[in-house]
């Protein structure tokens, strides 16, 4: 009976897990071939990464991961949401206090979550900035 119940729980938490994981990357699709692509370790050690798609010089999609905690996923998630349908030169104008707001606000020592946000995005515009550029010094685009 024991064994039973064992394996009962240990098949509800794996059927938990996956349903987790369904619904994370169902909410967060990954963006293939990234036209601007970063990943940045913050202070806390936490890690953020961000992949954009350009099209006509907008973001035309984007997509984002993080190993850090809930504020950390929630604005690195905001940081790709703010930064649709705008121009590189718009994007880098979003900063840590406006990924804040979009958030809704954050604890004093969770601050840094929204700047390694902007910071992981204003990197991934840079990528984007520096294959284009170097893509039209090579006539290729
Ligand atoms: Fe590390 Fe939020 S706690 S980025």
């Amino acid at each position: 009976m024991n064994l039973i119940s064992l394996l009962l729980g240990i098949g509800v938490l794996l059927v938990i897990a996956l349903a987790w994981f369904a619904v994370y990357y169902w909410l967060n699709p990954h963006v293939a071939s990234p036209d601007g692509k970063a990943r940045v370790v913050g202070i806390c050690g936490d890690v953020m990464e961000i992949s954009l798609k350009f099209k006509d010089d907008r973001v035309s999609e984007g997509s984002s991961w993080t190993n850090g905690c809930a504020h950390s996923f929630n604005c690195v998630c905001a940081a790709v949401d703010m930064a649709k349908g705008k121009s590189a030169e718009e994007i880098l104008d979003i900063d840590g206090t406006l990924i804040q707001n979009a958030v809704g606000g954050l604890p004093r020592d969770h601050w840094h979550c929204a700047g390694l946000a902007a910071e992981t995005l204003h990197a991934a515009v840079d990528n984007y900035m520096q294959t284009n550029l170097g893509l039209a010094r090579q006539g290729k685009k």
